[in-house]
């Protein structure tokens, strides 16, 4: 893909959770079909230095401060991108407490836990969402991707909050679609696969990660640049009549699922 086919070269993004793996390989890819990047993570510092690397490479992008499930936070966080770089058009919402959270049954999920994870998959997608339509509506163009999993296809055992939190990402893709399309504003939700990096690869038996790539038509480890590339799509001048769909970046993992 090259820049003139996507067409967003001068966009501003924010990419929340953009600070590792899939999220900044979301700001990298995006910042280099010319796309201003805004790098919103808990992890202030790393979130930094993906902005320095992209703006290293020619790019222009800055980190921020951000919790998504914390409304200030959210709001100061898109006042930062307005401040910077004048409005918000494209909103990639990566961040969620994934890797963080260990697996259980459900009846063993302390009650606090569960709750945690609903208000800041949920909420905190949501939030982001409140926060930036306002510039997408004003300007009449702007991009939603929600980063949702392929998990709630196959059911996942053992990780209900997590897996019942990005199933609610596909309907209210759906449902923001039909809202904010008048308005030149798509909406839709990636599933990416298994993508295995760091603490995610450690804490899989590798009996489990033979057993995915079986699963897969295109047997091949899948890596963030995959989901990056599809998530770069969807964001896309190029993508402009594609809205309230789910693609899935997983070699053929969940198809027909
Ligand atoms: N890795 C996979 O196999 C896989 C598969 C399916 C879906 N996903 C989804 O892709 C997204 C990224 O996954 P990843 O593997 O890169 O995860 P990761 O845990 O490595 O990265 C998540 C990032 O989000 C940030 N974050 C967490 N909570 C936050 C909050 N409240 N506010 C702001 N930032 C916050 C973290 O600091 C981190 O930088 C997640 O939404 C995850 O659910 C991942």
């Amino acid at each position: 893909m090259n820049s003139d086919f996507l067409g967003i070269a001068g966009r501003t993004a924010l990419v929340t959770g953009g600070a590792r793996n899939i999220g900044r390989a979301c700001a990298l890819r995006l910042a280099s079909a010319g796309v201003q990047v805004v790098i919103g993570d808990l992890l202030a510092d790393q979130a930094n230095q993906v902005a320095d690397e992209i703006r290293a490479a020619g790019g222009s992008a800055i980190g921020c401060a951000l919790d998504i499930a914390d409304r200030v936070s959210v709001e100061a966080c898109a006042a930062r991108a307005r401040e910077r770089f004048g409005r918000i058009d494209v909103l990639v919402n990566n961040a969620a407490l994934f890797s963080a959270l260990g697996y259980q049954d459900f009846d063993q999920i302390p009650f606090e836990e569960w709750d945690r994870v609903i208000h800041t998959n949920i909420t905190g997608t949501f939030q982001c969402v409140r926060a930036v339509t306002p510039d997408m509506k004003s300007s009449g163009w702007g991009r939603i991707v929600n980063v949702s999993s392929g998990t709630y296809r196959m059911g996942r055992p053992h990780f209900l909050h997590y897996v019942t939190s990005k199933a609610s990402l596909a309907g209210m893709s759906r449902s923001l679609a039909r809202e904010l399309g008048q308005h030149g504003v798509t909406v839709n939700t990636v599933l990416p696969g298994v993508v295995l990096h760091g603490l995610q690869a450690s804490r899989l038996p590798d009996q489990y990660k033979q057993m995915i790539l079986n699963m897969q038509c295109v047997p091949q480890p899948l890596d963030c640049e995959a989901i990056a590339n599809a998530v770069t799509f969807l964001c896309s001048e190029a993508a402009r009549f594609v809205t309230g769909q789910e693609l899935a970046i997983d070699g053929g993992l969940t198809h027909g699922g």
